[in-house]
């Protein structure tokens, strides 16, 4: 098949290059043509796609920033970014440009498929009358279904080929097309009866991450006030082999989905008269907690007789999760401008974030740093760190991850 595929971003090349290992030919439609160029030339931009992977699918892989190569594949994925606006209302004008575009380009018999996490109603409300404004018709000219991306970034026991995947198409016939597509690169597909089902779906998972990550950091909060081990309490609750799941507190929820896809279904609840109360509620002690971090150090230095202003603080890791580079909505922003603000002389070192523009800083030498600091915070946990040795440097270390657990050090104070 020739598939095209739209924003070449986390989830959009890690498809692509799905789809091309499966012997399929694949465009790429990308905005960015720093992109552009960097693909072509076989440097991937993503971290889960080395350019040896590129490399192995050769000439089936193609990014393009001319719409027109769209007008020959025989389906066509969107996975634009579905950010939220400064007003944390949904911000949909990249899907919109991109339909806007794809509309001028759409072909009888292509189906096509949108990826971007998005409130129930997106596809059928928003996308469906823009792409029929090409004169064909949704369920008889083309077809059109929602099939959620479920990625991962930095995971690697789930891939694209081993994670069920979700299709709900407009009609049976554009449910049964997306079922086919998705059949060449997934070994499960589960058909859902409407889009709408299929993007609900895709918010509920992200939702109950939100709401159980809440729970752990409201009960981390509690913990530090009665002077309880979280830690401890959450590795002895876990080890019920039923009707528990465990989720770990922290410095916040980062990345592009967590902080951002509840808003989406409250956006869309408000519009029935409806507030949903728990996801609100998460959203809000989520956005707590990098303050309540900043408030641990500044504690823990007064009980070193240091203020926090003046102090040298360094952070480890200030990407929102281990083993990946990505900064969007990261708590270790947060914190680091809470502590600039708060007249903290802020550095990081993080392997995956070489610099940090917004702040004026680039990732500092380990070695170098971790005996000068006055103290060292642990915001995310990547795993090329060696925490023993951390410990056994730092003046003094605050972990608001739960990797120093087993290591017993008067320095050492873990959220
Ligand atoms: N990153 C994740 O872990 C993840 C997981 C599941 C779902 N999602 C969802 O998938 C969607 C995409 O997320 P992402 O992380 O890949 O974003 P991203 O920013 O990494 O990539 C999106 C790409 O789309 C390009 N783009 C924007 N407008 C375009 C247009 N009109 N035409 C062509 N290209 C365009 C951008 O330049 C960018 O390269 C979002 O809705 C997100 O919520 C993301």
């Amino acid at each position: 098949m020739k598939i095209g595929i739209v924003g070449l971003g986390y989830v959009g090349l890690p498809l692509a290059v799905a789809f091309a290992e499966a012997g399929n030919e694949v465009v790429g439609l990308e905005v960015n043509s720093r992109t552009v160029q960097g693909l072509n030339a076989g440097h991937s931009h993503i971290e889960d796609i080395d350019d040896a992977k590129l490399a192995a699918v050769g000439e089936r892989l193609r990014a393009t920033a001319n719409q027109a190569e769209l007008a020959s594949c025989e389906a066509i994925v969107i996975c634009v970014p579905t950010p939220l606006t400064g007003s944390r209302e949904p911000d949909l004008t990249y899907l919109l440009d991109s339909a806007t575009a794809l509309s001028g380009v759409l072909q009888p018999e292509q189906l096509l498929v949108l990826e971007s996490t998005t409130y129930p109603g997106t596809t059928r409300e928003r996308l469906l009358p823009i792409l029929e404004e090409s004169g064909l018709r949704a369920g008889t000219d083309f077809h059109l279904a929602f099939s959620p991306e479920r990625i991962d970034p930095g995971r690697t026991d789930y891939t694209v080929r081993t994670t069920p995947k979700l299709v709900g198409g407009l009609t049976p016939a554009c449910t049964e097309r997306a079922r086919a597509l998705y059949e060449l690169i997934c070994e499960q597909v589960i058909v859902l009866s409407s889009p709408e089902a299929a993007e609900l779906s895709k918010l509920l998972e992200n939702i109950f991450r939100s709401v159980n990550i809440a729970l752990v950091n409201e009960l981390a909060q509690l913990c530090d006030r009665l002077g309880i081990d979280v830690w401890e309490v959450i590795d002895a609750a876990a080890t019920k082999p039923f009707g528990f799941m465990r989720f770990d507190p922290g410095p916040g929820m980062g990345g592009h989905c967590l902080p951002v896809d509840p808003f989406y279904l409250a956006f869309k609840a408000r519009e029935h008269d409806f507030y949903p109360e728990f996801i609100e509620l998460a959203g809000k002690v989520n956005q707590t907690q990098p303050a309540f971090c900043v408030e641990r150090i500044q504690r823990a230095l007064n009980e070193a007789e240091k203020p926090l202003k003046g102090s040298k603080v360094l952070l480890l890791g200030v990407s929102y999760k281990a083993g990946v580079g990505d900064i969007r909505e990261s708590p270790g922003l947060k914190i680091a401008h809470r502590l600039a603000n708060l007249g903290a002389e802020v550095s990081y070192h993080d392997p995956h974030v070489a610099e940090l523009p917004e702040l004026g800083l680039a990732s500092v030498d380990l070695q170098q740093s971790l005996s000068a600091a006055d103290a060292v915070a642990i915001v995310t946990a990547h795993p090329e760190l060696d925490y023993e040795r951390i410990a056994a440097a730092a003046a003094l270390l605050i972990d608001f991850r739960g990797v120093t657990r087993g290591i017993d050090a008067a320095n050492l104070v873990r959220l």
